[in-house]
């Protein structure tokens, strides 16, 4: 039987990841969104280009839940979008709301399946679906690692004009500001990114990852990225559907890791059947292990912020 994934949220993020999943035919596809028509419309659309693109899935769009029921996967993308200027922390109680909502009914519909929360603000998102499905804390994995570390590694590549297929990069902590990508362990095929470039070009590259959602909306305008995202979530998706065991850089729930207690933050993990299979605990200088803090700091902020609703 083909597996089956729930996509929450037919904007720009979740139309892309029904699309990657359907022309990787990974499963077969709901999209539901409150706005009635728009995600039948997609769904149908998508449906239509099987013959084309050579896929046998079944894509269908709902306004409601029930059709989603006894999904491997659901992938939540709903919510409002960054406009220029706003943080992601701005999002906060707007999307909080609409994840909640969404993972009740997820919960109630698909008990045993696997959540992948995309929903901005990130981290403290993850943490809302947390709580509200009740799910075990390996079924709860955030994206933001993976498209953060794909940013890293393009910029990488660019400046060495190299490809990036062989560009590595961590990037670990909360989506957001305080990001903390991994300089000491990215590099090109096991080549160190210092034997590689010089400080100030580093630092000028992880600046931009580290605005590299800013950067985009700023060109957008009315919304934020949904490409990269959407590939980022979708690879995830794959790794859990395939048992691959990718190890990918993921907001994870963290219960003394890193010094840090109860909350998610970005962390390499292997992603399986079941989910987050392993968390790596890598030793970190002192300087690494102060900026995920500082990172882990701002996600607990928000947290807090949920913590009183
Ligand atoms: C980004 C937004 C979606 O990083 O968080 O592009």
């Amino acid at each position: 039987m083909r597996k089956k994934v729930t996509v929450v949220g037919a904007g720009n993020v979740g139309a892309n990841c029904a699309l990657r999943i359907a022309d990787k035919e990974l499963a077969d596809v709901v999209l539901v969104d409150v706005i009635e028509g728009v995600p039948q419309g997609k769904g149908l659309d998508l449906l239509q280009s099987g013959p084309v693109q050579g896929y046998d899935v079944m894509l269908t769009g709902a306004n409601d839940y029930e059709p989603t029921a006894n999904s491997d996967i659901a992938i939540l993308t709903a919510g409002f979008p960054r406009k220029p200027g706003m943080s992601r922390d701005d999002l906060l109680l707007a999307n909080y709301d609409v994840v909640r909502t969404a993972t009740e009914q997820l919960a109630r519909y698909s008990p045993n399946c696997i959540l992948i929360v995309v929903t901005n603000p990130l981290d403290a998102m993850a943490q809302a679906a947390y709580w509200v499905s009740k799910f075990s804390k390996n079924r709860v994995v955030g994206m933001a690692g993976v498209l953060d570390s794909a940013r890293f590694r393009t910029f990488i590549a660019q400046e060495l004009k190299v490809s990036v297929e062989n560009v590595t990069a961590v990037v670990m902590g909360g989506h957001g500001d305080t990001m903390v990508p991994l300089v000491r362990l990215s590099g090109v095929s096991g080549i160190p990114l210092t034997e590689l470039m010089d400080q100030p070009t580093i630092d000028r590259i992880v600046d931009r990852t580290r605005n590299g959602g800013a950067e985009i909306v700023k060109y957008l305008k009315t919304g934020s990225a949904y490409y990269a995202p959407s590939a980022a979530a979708v690879e995830m998706a794959e790794s859990i559907l395939k048992d691959k065991k990718k190890v990918l850089p993921c907001a994870a729930y963290l219960e003394g890791e890193y010094g840090i207690h109860g909350l998610f933050v970005g962390v390499p993990v292997k992603l399986g059947a079941r989910g987050i299979e392993q968390i790596y605990e890598i030793k970190l200088t002192g300087e690494e292990q102060a900026m995920l803090k500082k990172s882990a700091n701002s996600v607990q902020e928000s947290v807090d912020i949920l913590k009183k609703k």
